[in-house]
């Protein structure tokens, strides 16, 4: 990749975007974000800072895939490239990135995490480096079409099987009214991170489901893991056109967007959009808690979010904080969430007026946030990406019809017990 301060003399690029002459303007590089609004919004926060400090800024765009934005990140910074400044990071991937991340402290003014939630800032340290400032946190929903619930008699499914049910008649009557593409579920179904937080909700809502403890203990190899992939291949060309084996977000949220889906899982940030005045079902979404494995069963919804690192090889770290740290910045983040529906990480803006005003869910969501499901990056580090690979290739074998459930089960136990060894 080349830089813009490599293309252009400083002079020059002053010139041409009017900034103020700053003797010592500096060049940023930032990667923020694809899915949704997220670089819109991250452009607008980059150029504003740039017009208040004289600083140019280079905002470079990722694939919307996780694991594709994992696998760039990791080339750039293995090559310790000073190409990009600051990157947006996963919440599971402090623990695997660390060596290539600044310790935010040495940049940030003292006080820069005062009134951020505890738990984000603990999931960001790693051996007391805190290697990523929290920036929003994410759940998985249900989405339902509250318009065509009403119209079947139909209520927010509690259970899986009742989701199924409900999908399927509902599916099938629309169908038969002249309603030919309307799809009963959609989800992320490809083989990428975000099927591994799928499959985490369907198994961890189970009951005794889960893949692995907080001690690392190995669970998946279970009954909980066998209903929960058994149902979820059910639907494939059932409920869920047999396209959503190569869904992420955005594509699930294209098909639910435009009237095709009556229920979709995905993140708050869809929120924002499916109610936009361009949305073709403004008005007729409802949000829920994902529903729970059967009546003994739970509401397990897993946790995501991303935060803003400097990269270690970067050529102007203070610089870089001063961005991270306006970015993150209680304003910017109650921006966000007024605009994109992204949820902030600093707890006095779940009590801002306004923000409750604008998102009524937002009582409902705290409780969904509560009841969230980790992905066990922590515990196994930087063996983290071969865990979900592992997940999401099994999974993604059951859900395309290669692999019978109980075969692929074994196999994923497996897996996991070579890629643990004797320790995580
Ligand atoms: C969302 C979550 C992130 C997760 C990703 C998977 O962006 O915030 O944590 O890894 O989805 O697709």
């Amino acid at each position: 990749m080349q830089r813009l301060k490599a293309a252009l003399p400083a002079a020059l690029l002053m010139l041409c975007s009017g900034l103020p002459a700053l003797a010592n303007a500096a060049n940023l590089t930032i990667s923020c974000g694809a899915v949704g609004a997220e670089l819109q919004l991250c452009k607008e926060a980059v150029e504003a800072w740039s017009k208040q400090t004289g600083h140019s800024v280079e905002v470079v765009s990722t694939p919307n895939s996780a694991t594709e934005r994992l696998s760039f990140y990791q080339q750039i910074l293995s090559a310790q490239s000073a190409d990009i400044d600051i990157i947006q990071i996963d919440v599971v991937w402090p623990g695997m990135l660390a060596n290539h991340l600044l310790d935010l402290h040495e940049v940030l003014p003292a006080n820069a995490t005062q009134g951020y939630f505890q738990a984000q800032l603990d999931n960001a340290t790693v051996d007391g480096r805190l290697v990523s400032m929290p920036w929003f946190t994410d759940s998985g929903l249900l989405y339902y079409r509250k318009d065509l619930l009403e119209k079947h008699g139909k209520p927010v499914p509690q259970t899986w099987d009742e989701l199924t049910t409900t999908a399927r008649s509902i599916q099938q009557a629309e169908r038969e009214a002249g309603n030919a593409n309307l799809w009963g579920y959609v989800f992320q179904g490809r083989a990428y991170e975000g099927l591994t937080c799928n499959a985490l909700e369907w198994i961890g809502s189970q009951p005794g489901g889960g893949l692995i403890d907080a001690q690392g203990n190995i669970q998946v190899d279970s009954p909980a893991t066998r209903t929960a992939l058994t149902l979820a291949k059910s639907w494939v060309g059932d409920i869920s056109p047999r396209g959503v084996l190569n869904y992420t977000e955005e594509e699930g949220r294209g098909v639910f967007q435009s009237s095709n889906a009556l229920f979709m899982r995905n993140w708050p940030y869809a929120w924002a959009l499916v109610q936009s005045p361009e949305s073709a079902i403004k008005g007729q979404v409802g949000i829920a808690p994902l529903p729970k494995g059967g009546e003994n069963g739970s509401h397990a919804s897993t946790l995501g979010g991303w935060g803003l690192s400097v990269s270690r090889y970067s050529a102007e770290p203070k610089l870089a904080g001063e961005l991270v740290a306006y970015l993150t910045s209680a304003q910017q983040q109650k921006r966000r969430a007024l605009v994109g529906a992204y949820n902030p990480v600093i707890e006095s803006l779940y009590e801002d007026p306004e923000l409750l005003a604008a998102m009524p869910y937002y009582s409902q969501l705290r409780t969904i946030l509560d009841a969230g499901v980790m992905r066990p990056a922590a515990i196994t580090a930087d063996r983290y990406p071969r865990v979900s690979n592992a997940l999401f290739d099994r999974v993604h074998g059951v859900l395309s019809g290669e692999a019978p459930v109980d075969q692929a089960v074994t196999e994923l136990g497996s897996d996991l017990k070579r890629i643990k060894r004797r320790n995580w």
